[in-house]
């Protein structure tokens, strides 16, 4: 497939995705959605991504939601039939075997904060505002907002940022652990170059095991979860990673990760 809402590009194994509409502050329309959708799909099959970064063309805004023009005359079956595609879509970009980063530049904004949620880290500009204002279009979040943002934030912070739908600075957003990291502007590519370089070089088997179990931990009982740990624990030592790394700490040397 070729793309025109999002422009794809892979560099030192990092891929990134970078959504590209901007006159319409890059917001989720159909297109994009399948665009992104086949994307991720090709993604998971990727011999040669290690790590993938997510942004929104300009300087303005990362995502500002669903497009709101979909939403006009639709019936509740053709809407569902959308958000569901949606949230398969934000499904497979969680379930990728490696780390995700979602570089926030600006607006990010229901679909948005709901993509960035079904990222790994988020690191945030400190002019970007986060939010889900889907009921101020007499909406809920259907995009992962309602569940994703209580698991992240708290049920109750959930609650407030959801009935009242007021949006969050991006330091307000890091204090209830929204976002990992805020940086000004003009240091957001550079930051988010660094810690996805950082992961492309790290042990990916035992990256991959990690992100598996803290995602799929919280379906679980803690005593199942902290099996699965034990399990995944064990089965990193399948890995030739792990003979480099102790070996490397025990010579006092950095480990280079295969
Ligand atoms: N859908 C469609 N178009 C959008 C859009 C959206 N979500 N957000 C912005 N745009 C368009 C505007 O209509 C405008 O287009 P025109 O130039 O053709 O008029 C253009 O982008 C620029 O936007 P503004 O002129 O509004 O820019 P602003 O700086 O004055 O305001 C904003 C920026 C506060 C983000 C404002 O655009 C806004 O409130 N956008 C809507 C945000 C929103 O409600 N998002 C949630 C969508 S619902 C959802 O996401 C459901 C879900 O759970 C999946």
């Amino acid at each position: 497939m070729t793309y025109s809402n999002i422009i794809v590009t892979t560099e030192n194994r990092i891929t990134t995705i970078k959504i590209n509409r901007e006159k319409a502050l890059n917001a989720l329309n159909e297109k994009t959605i399948v665009e992104l959708h086949d994307c991720i799909d090709q993604l998971s099959q990727s011999e040669d991504t290690k790590v993938v970064v997510i942004t929104g063309v300009g300087k303005k805004s990362f995502i500002a939601g669903a497009d709101i023009t979909m939403f006009e005359g639709k019936s509740p079956t053709s809407i569902r039939k959308l958000i569901l595609k949606l949230q398969e879509t934000l499904n497979k970009l969680e379930d990728l075997p490696f780390p995700v980063i979602a570089s926030i530049n600006g607006y990010c904004l229901g679909g948005g904060i709901e993509l960035a949620m079904a990222c790994d880290l988020r690191i945030a500009s400190s002019t970007a505002i986060i939010g889900q204002p889907e009921i101020k279009l007499g909406l809920i979040p259907g995009a992962g907002g309602t569940q994703r943002l209580s698991r992240i934030v708290g049920t109750g912070r959930a609650k407030e940022i959801i009935f009242l739908g007021d949006n969050v600075d991006a330091e307000s957003a890091k204090s209830f652990g929204l976002v990992n990291w805020v940086v000004p502007p003009e240091n957001l590519e550079e930051k988010t170059l660094k810690i996805a370089s950082r992961l492309a070089k790290g042990p990916s088997f035992a990256l991959n095991m990690a992100k598996e179990v803290i995602n799929r931990g919280p379906e679980s009982s803690l005593l199942d979860a902290i099996r699965m740990e034990a399990e995944l624990f064990a089965l990193c030592f399948a890995h030739e990673d792990v003979k480099e790394g102790v070996n490397a700490f025990l010579n006092k040397r950095k480990p280079n990760f295969k």
